[in-house]
This record gives C-alpha cells, sequence and structure tokens, in this order.
C-alpha cells in the first residue's frame, strides 16, 4: 500500500500536533518508501517564512520526534517538495498563493492535482477554511483528481455544534471527501481488537452479559495540561477524550462482528452499539468530575489545574471524568461499562479491562479462595502494548490456596516489526482514500448524544471534585464504583 502522486497541505502547521506528530509522520512514511517521490507537503500559518525556513523547521520536528532514522536521501528528495504559504484564513490573496502553489507543485512534482487538506487548527477556524477552499476552488478535484479535507478534533462541543459544522463541511465536500481525525483508531493495539476479538474462536464465546460482570475502559494520563489552556479550558476531559477515544474503544469492545472489513460495514456495527448506549438514571450517582490539585508526582512539584497559566481560577472544567454506561442489546443488557480518564494521574496507561463473573460455584474451602480475585482479559493498549488474561492458579504447597496470576501477551516480545505511529497510518490511509480508521458524521454525533446530557448534568449540579495530581482520581469515582460493589483497577 504505496500512496499515488499526492500532496498534503496543513493548516495551523506552527501548532503542537503538526510538530509533535503530522512533520514526523511525513517523513517516517516517506522514509519507509510509502509516499511518492513527488511528494509534496504544504504549509499554511501566520508566519512570514520562506519555503527555506519551512522546511528548517519540518527538519527540526523530524530529529526531533520522527520513529525512523535520519536518511539524508530521503530527507532531500522530500525537502524539494515542501513549500510555505503565508496568510491567515480571512486572507483571500494567500489562499489565491495556496491555489498557485498546488498547480504548480502539480507540474513541477506530479502531485496530479490530488491534495489533502489538513485542518490542525483550533475548532473555531473549520468553518473558514472549509469555506475558504471552496471560494478559492480548492475543494474541487481537477477531472480525474481527488482533493480531501482531514478534520482534526474536536468535532463541535456538543451535539448542535457538531451537527452545525457537519452541515458547514457537507456543503463544500462529500462524505467520502471528509476525514475525521480520531488518532485513537490509527492505533495498532487499537486495531488488534477486533483481530483479538474475530480472528481467534476463544474470546467471543466468554465475550457478552452470561459471562463479563463488567467493563472497564481507562485512558490515563500523567501530563497535565500545561501550554494548552487556551484549548482545554472550557472543552475538559470528557469533551476532549471521552467523546471520541473512549466511546472509540467501546464500540469496538462491544460490536458484533462486522460482515466484513470495509468502512460501511464497521460503522455499521460501531453505530448499532453507540446507538445502544444508555445513560444511568440518576447521572450524580454515575457520573463523576473532578480537577487536579497541585501536589507531588514523580518527585517533583507540579501545579494544580486552577494555578496553571492561562486557567481561569474559578473553572469548573473537569480533568478528571468516569461515567458508567449500559449498552441495550441481547449481548450487553445489564453489563456496565465504566469509562474514566484523567489528566495528571499516577500514570501513563490506556487499556480495555473485560472483567469477569466469579466462577457460579467454589468446590474449594472459602480460605483457599480468599485471594482470588475475578479473571479478567485486559487489552493494553498503551504504553505496554499487549493482552494480559488474569486467572485462579493454586499456590505451590501442600494446601490449596489459590491465588491470581496473570498470562501475558507483549508486543515487543512476540513481533519484531514495530508499529506505526498513529499519524503515519492515518495520513496513509487518507492518501489512499481508505476511510475505514475515521469516524463517520453519524458516529460523531452519535457520542455527543451520549456525552451531552453528562455535561448539561454536571453545568447545573455542583461542582468538580478533587484528586491531587499523581493520584488515580477523587474518592469520588472510587465511591462510584463502590455503590456497584465493584472498584477500579489498578493498572
Ligand atoms: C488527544 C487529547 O486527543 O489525545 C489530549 O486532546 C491527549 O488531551 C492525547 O493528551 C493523548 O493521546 P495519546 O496518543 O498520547 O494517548
Amino acid at each position: 500500500r504505496i500512496a499515488g502522486p499526492s500532496g498534503l497541505v496543513i493548516f495551523g502547521v506552527t501548532g503542537d500536533l503538526s510538530r509533535k506528530k503530522l512533520m514526523p509522520a511525513v517523513y517516517d512514511l516517506a522514509n519507509r518508501g510509502l509516499l511518492p517521490p513527488g511528494f509534496s507537503l504544504v504549509g499554511f500559518a501566520r508566519r512570514e517564512w520562506a519555503d527555506q525556513d519551512f522546511a528548517q523547521v519540518v527538519h527540526d520536528a523530524v530529529e526531533q520526534y520522527a520513529r525512523t532514522p535520519f536518511r539524508e536521501e530521503v530527507w532531500q528528495q522530500l525537502a524539494q517538495g515542501m513549500h510555505f504559504v503565508p496568510g491567515d484564513f480571512d486572507d483571500d490573496r494567500a489562499f489565491e498563493q495556496l491555489r498557485e502553489a498546488v498547480e504548480q507543485l502539480d507540474t513541477s512534482r506530479g502531485t496530479s492535482g490530488n491534495y489533502a487538506f489538513y485542518l490542525s487548527v483550533p475548532p473555531r477556524f473549520f468553518p473558514r477554511v472549509v469555506q475558504q477552499l471552496e471560494r478559492h476552488g480548492l475543494a474541487e478535484a481537477p477531472q480525474g483528481s481527488w482533493r480531501r479535507a482531514v478534520i482534526e478534533k474536536p468535532f463541535g462541543h456538543g451535539l448542535a455544534s457538531a451537527r452545525a459544522l457537519n452541515a458547514l463541511v457537507h456543503e463544500v465536500f462529500a462524505p467520502d471527501q471528509v476525514f475525521r481525525i480520531d488518532h485513537y483508531l490509527g492505533k495498532e493495539t487499537v486495531q488488534n481488537i477486533l483481530a483479538l476479538r474475530f480472528a481467534n474462536q476463544m474470546f467471543e464465546p466468554v465475550w457478552n452479559r452470561s459471562y463479563v460482570d463488567h467493563v472497564q475502559i481507562t485512558m490515563a494520563e500523567d501530563i497535565g495540561i500545561g501550554g494548552r489552556a487556551g484549548y482545554y479550558d472550557g472543552i475538559g476531559s470528557a469533551r476532549d477524550v471521552i467523546q471520541n477515544h473512549l466511546l472509540q474503544l467501546l464500540a469496538l469492545t462491544a460490536m458484533e462482528e462486522p460482515a466484513s472489513f470495509d468502512a460501511e460495514s464497521l460503522v455499521t456495527e460501531k453505530l448499532k452499539i453507540l446507538k445502544a448506549v444508555q445513560l444511568p438514571e440518576d447521572l450524580g450517582e454515575h457520573t463523576v468530575r473532578a480537577q487536579y490539585t497541585g501536589s507531588w508526582q514523580g518527585g517533583e512539584r507540579v501545579l494544580g489545574y486552577l494555578e496553571e497559566d492561562g486557567i481561569d481560577p474559578s473553572s469548573m472544567t473537569d480533568t478528571y471524568a468516569a461515567v458508567k454506561l449500559e449498552i441495550d442489546n441481547r449481548r450487553w443488557a445489564g453489563v456496565p461499562f465504566y469509562l474514566r480518564t484523567g489528566k495528571r494521574l499516577g500514570r501513563r496507561v490506556t487499556e480495555i479491562a473485560v472483567v469477569f463473573q466469579r466462577a457460579p460455584y467454589s468446590p474449594f474451602d472459602s480460605t483457599a479462595t480468599e485471594e482470588l480475585g475475578s479473571n479478567a482479559i485486559v487489552i493494553r493498549v498503551q504504553p505496554d502494548e499487549g493482552m494480559t488474561v488474569r486467572f485462579g492458579s493454586k499456590v505451590p504447597g501442600t494446601s490449596m490456596e489459590i491465588r491470581d496470576v496473570s498470562m501475558d501477551f507483549a508486543y515487543g516480545e512476540s513481533f519484531t516489526e514495530s508499529s506505526p505511529e498513529a499519524y503515519e497510518r492515518l495520513i496513509l490511509d487518507v492518501l489512499l482514500g481508505d476511510a475505514n480508521l475515521f469516524p463517520r458524521t453519524e458516529e460523531v454525533e452519535e457520542s455527543w448524544r451520549i456525552l451531552d446530557p453528562i455535561e448539561e448534568y454536571w453545568a447545573t449540579h455542583g461542582v468538580p471534585a478533587k484528586y491531587p495530581a499523581g493520584s488515580w482520581g477523587p474518592p469520588e469515582a472510587d465511591e462510584m464504583l463502590a455503590r456497584d460493589g465493584r472498584s477500579w483497577r489498578r493498572p
């Protein structure tokens, strides 16, 4: 799978995402031989840069963040196709220049009119950029070529704004031209959820309400919001990651086997799950949001959320959120899915834990099983990618004592192949026109349908709980599970 003649235009090219993820991903793709020789990268931003300045910025980003080793010949080949257009999003002249640049690269680099426009910009600029692309004839592909729009999250602030944005985008771009990024879908381990479930025979028979007690999906980060105040405040953890990453993980964990692995079949199955998600009646009992407070983390004194640079000291934005969801269908009725995420937690880890019911009957003495927990299958999304199966085993010795043990699959041990970075995979897919790993309009809207009432409840009830930086969240989240007779895993 090698991309054909094409180019990528990045709006917001001076941003963090572009420097840390997009530029290195483009280089890594080139280095792996997955880009066409004439591939062109065009940056658009409000800087007085010449092409060489832009190339230098990309060079530095590549040096710092690329996954693959630096190779001069690959770099040179890529650098020759780099072009920069200075301007802001209201600047018609800049968009005219962009159009000319693209046409010129078609001739000099053979990009053949095939361009993806990556909107790595704050969401308030999405409508403007999309309109400008249309106005300047960039959205419409010349005969025989393609134009695609790649849109970063967050896609809307709630259902109403997501709908409005979708309507606006679709006035300009047809559905198959639009690629919405949820970079979790580009992660190797996330794609593997479907392989584990549907390429094997041994998991599916127990993957349902007859055997599963509950599911816990955790996305914990140790970093705070340092430097991203402008984006984060007013959005919060639930809109930032539950609406997209965690609900996608839930959908992949819970969905039925798709008829095939094309985008259509995948979306169909994921959507069925998202539509079946029900909120608990009492949101006060079954959701928790919180903010981190200043504390010691990893031997370092860190600021609380309200003390961070650029954060309104009376902000009610959540940096931690936990919610209980249910899926009303035959497979999952009565099985809670607990989702939690937070900044400044104990450590960085994302995992999906399918926790099983206890054996219906125990022929052992109750003392023998005192230390036996619940069986679990844990899909470790990151950073220690793999899977753990936890079960009880007899402790060696003369008496019968059963204790939890685990069996591990680790990518690092089982494979010599390295995983591409999520953004590499996704950019390549955009250039190939492969939409499998991109959420559709309906999924985005359905996810907001789930989250909106929770946000609304939080906005009108009480204040966020607190948790010290470096902890595993507020006591309220533990209490939330304790009320159901369960507890959070300590990954
Ligand atoms: C982004 C969120 O989507 O995902 C960030 O906006 C978060 O707040 C990031 O830090 C985490 O991504 P990853 O790949 O490091 O888990």
